[in-house]
């Protein structure tokens, strides 16, 4: 079964006797890891009700355009903008007529001519409806402004009739939703990420840290959930919002970070140190505030653990990219990091141009040979960095459970 990690399925149900397959092809669609929310006609209410939309997927059907409360949780325009593909199935004649007219009447046509995502529409109705040329016009026009359409299938009608017009089955209604999304570089990957500083504590108001902004983590995880993949962001203290679809693990130490990754990395596919990891702690943290009654005062240091050779110490082990931030010699010292730590892959950066930066310019090391990635914004070049994570990642996928 293919995966749909992180995907956000609009269903519309308009009214036809197919409607109540719809129950089977969102339960797909939630198997295969994505989030549906259902947005249901008058008549579709007819032959499916909205209770058992809503207990098979877990979120409020939505009915009405003027529904107050349902505006107040998730405006019809933000549930336009909140989807990734509007599917509409069963689409009755009616609902395709009114959509090829760019009606705006109800929610379901409303959030049609709102949304940018993707349209598809899997049309049921009569055979002799199908074949009528106002219908064919209809479908021509929404053909014609990009809409995937699905079907119909051929075969007896619940009227008694024989000939194309059933919706098409839910499992092959589904394996063609998710074709759309099937060219998406980490589609069902786990990703693992590690960013920001750690901090250290010498007593309960001081700390050793870093100047590690988060910024460079938190572009990764944006862009390899909008690139379909499952990402987990074990974060330092920042200050910076949790990136969308992005599950977001708050740390302080290296050894709380460290305790965090061994916890979730069993099904991780590849994993990312962004973090600026404090490389020692303070050998004893004192109970109380120190104080400031001596000249002079020396702190004890002893290693931290070291998160990402722990990770590439493992057996059976992840894709393992590390990160270098130095200040000379950038790129002969990445190569030494990457050998010693075994890691598959690693970006090296110039310490003085990234930390809390919005632009960075990195090298990417590994066995092969180098990659120069020229100075862009984080974003960009998080989008670089994760083609050459992609790369690398084990050809097949496993299906979700
Ligand atoms: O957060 P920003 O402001 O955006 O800045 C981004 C960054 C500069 C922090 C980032 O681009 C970067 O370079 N991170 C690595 C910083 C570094 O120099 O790490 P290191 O050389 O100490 O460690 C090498 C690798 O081992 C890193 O992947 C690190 O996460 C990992 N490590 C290090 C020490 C340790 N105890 N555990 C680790 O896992």
């Amino acid at each position: 079964m293919p995966t749909l990690t992180n995907k956000r399925i609009l269903l519309g149900i308009t009214g036809g006797i197919a409607a109540y397959k719809c129950a089977e092809l969102s339960r797909l669609f939630t198997r295969a890891g994505a989030e549906v929310r259902v947005v249901m006609t008058r008549a579709a209410q007819e032959f499916v009700t909205p209770l058992t939309m809503q207990a098979l997927t877990g979120n409020r059907v939505l009915m009405d355009l003027l529904d107050f409360e349902a505006e107040a949780a998730m405006g019809h325009i933000e549930l336009a903008r909140w989807a990734d593909l509007v599917l509409v199935a069963p689409a009755s004649a009616d609902f395709l007529a009114r959509t090829a007219h760019g009606r705006a009447d109800d929610l379901l046509s409303t959030l049609i001519l709102a949304t940018s995502a993707p349209i598809a529409i899997a049309p049921a109705m009569n055979q002799g409806m199908w074949s009528d040329p106002g219908t064919r016009q209809n479908l021509d026009e929404v053909r014609g402004r990009g809409y995937h359409v699905f079907g119909p299938a051929e075969g007896d009608q619940a009227c008694g009739d024989v000939g194309p017009g059933r919706m098409v089955e839910p499992a092959d209604l589904f394996a063609s939703c998710a074709e759309l999304f099937s060219g998406e570089p980490l589609a069902g990957r786990h990703l693992l990420i590690t960013g920001g500083p750690t901090r250290e504590a010498i007593d309960p108001v001081r700390f050793l840290s870093n100047h590690s902004s988060g910024k460079m983590a938190y572009a990764l995880a944006a862009e390899a959930a909008a690139a379909g993949a499952r990402v987990t962001l074990i974060s330092g203290p920042v200050s910076l919002p949790t990136p969308d679809r992005v599950t977001r693990i708050d740390v302080t130490s290296a050894e709380d970070m460290l305790a965090a990754t061994m916890e979730r990395i069993a099904d991780a596919d590849a994993f990312i140190g962004v973090a600026a990891v404090a490389d020692y702690r303070p050998a004893n943290q004192t109970a109380g505030k120190i104080k400031k009654d001596k000249a002079s005062m020396a702190i004890d240091l002893v290693r931290n653990p070291d998160i990402i050779s722990e990770v590439a110490g493992l057996n059976p082990r992840p894709l393992v990219v590390g990160f270098a931030a130095e200040t000379e010699d950038v790129t002969a010292n990445g190569r030494e990091k990457l050998e010693r730590k075994q890691l598959d892959l690693l970006f090296a950066n110039n310490a003085t141009e990234t930390f809390n930066s919005d632009e960075v310019a990195a090298t990417a090391i590994s066995a092969e040979g180098e990659v120069e990635i020229p100075r862009a914004r984080k974003e960009a070049v998080a989008r670089k960095m994760l083609e050459l994570i992609a790369e690398r990642l084990p050809v097949s996928v496993e299906a979700p459970a």
